[in-house]
């Protein structure tokens, strides 16, 4: 019995009996299950079949410019890698914000976080007190309460009839939306969404706001003051779990395709 215990110890095989464990534990198995039959089968790395979705949050963000007709200003809350998304944006004003966390360069015009841009607005150290913008981005720090306060600063800077977007709404699994980056070793491996869903249902639960989440490029979520996107949610979950979210989601989100939008904003 004792040596049976000592060879338990044994790294190696402590490891191979953690791992043995691991494949065997249901919600293991599920995640993998549901990534396997999406991306694996589809001859894909993970994370891939999300991104080639169409249309791109750029392709979203284009359109929605376009549909604005006029001069626009437009701003981006995290940027990274501007060849990404920001350098592809069409529109005659543009305007860029990142504290630098994930690329050194940090090629962006206020090298800020978020809160610290909109309070200089504010103070009148930035830009001009009363600027509105006709399209905000939000893709800073994709955590819940941060989502939250970013969306809740756009209302204050963004025109009656622009819109707020964000990404990563729309997470496919619950190790997609984990709320600490760093836990990768799960099925999401480094896909990350964050929490952002939580913020965007929590302004989908509210009578003031229009919004709908396109499903595409993992969820790009969009709030609007006047144009009717869809009504608010009545899904209830108080406690943000996410499994009442993945049972609701398409209703929690107002989940729609492109062309739907095309279709809600011709009316
Ligand atoms: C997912 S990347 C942005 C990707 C980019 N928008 C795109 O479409 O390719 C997130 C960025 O947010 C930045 N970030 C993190 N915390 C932030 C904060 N509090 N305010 C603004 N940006 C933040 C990070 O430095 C990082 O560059």
């Amino acid at each position: 019995m004792k040596i049976k215990q000592r060879i338990k110890e044994i790294k190696p095989i402590k490891l191979y009996l953690k791992g043995k464990h691991l494949e065997k534990n249901p919600t293991y198995i599920a995640g993998k299950t549901y990534l396997e039959d999406r991306y694996i089968n589809l001859g894909l790395t993970k994370g891939e079949d999300e991104l080639k979705k169409i249309p791109t949050r750029t392709q979203i963000l284009n359109y929605l410019l376009q549909q604005l007709d006029r001069e626009c200003n437009y701003l981006e809350i995290g940027v990274r890698f501007p060849e990404d998304n920001y350098n592809h944006i069409e529109a005659k004003n543009k305007f860029s914000v990142d504290p630098g966390i994930e690329n050194a360069e940090n090629p962006v015009d206020f090298k800020m976080t978020s809160d610290v841009f909109f309070d200089s607005i504010a103070n009148g150290n930035i830009l001009q007190k009363d600027i509105k913008f006709d399209v905000i981005f939000i893709d800073g720090l994709h955590l819940a309460h941060q989502v939250d306060k970013d969306i809740r600063n756009s209302l204050e800077y963004i025109k009656d009839d622009g819109f707020i977007v964000m990404h990563d709404c729309n997470p496919p699994t619950e190790w997609h939306a984990r709320e600490t980056f760093a836990f990768s070793l799960s099925p999401a491996n480094v896909s990350w969404n964050g929490t952002t869903w939580k913020a965007f249902y929590k302004w989908r639960c509210k009578k003031e706001v229009f919004s709908c989440c396109i499903d595409s490029d993992w969820g790009v979520g969009i709030i609007s003051k006047t144009q009717d996107l869809g009504k608010n949610t009545m899904a209830s979950n108080p406690f943000f779990e996410f499994h009442e979210f993945n049972a609701n989601r398409k209703d929690a989100l107002n989940l729609i395709s492109f062309n739907d939008l095309k279709q809600l904003l011709k009316k």
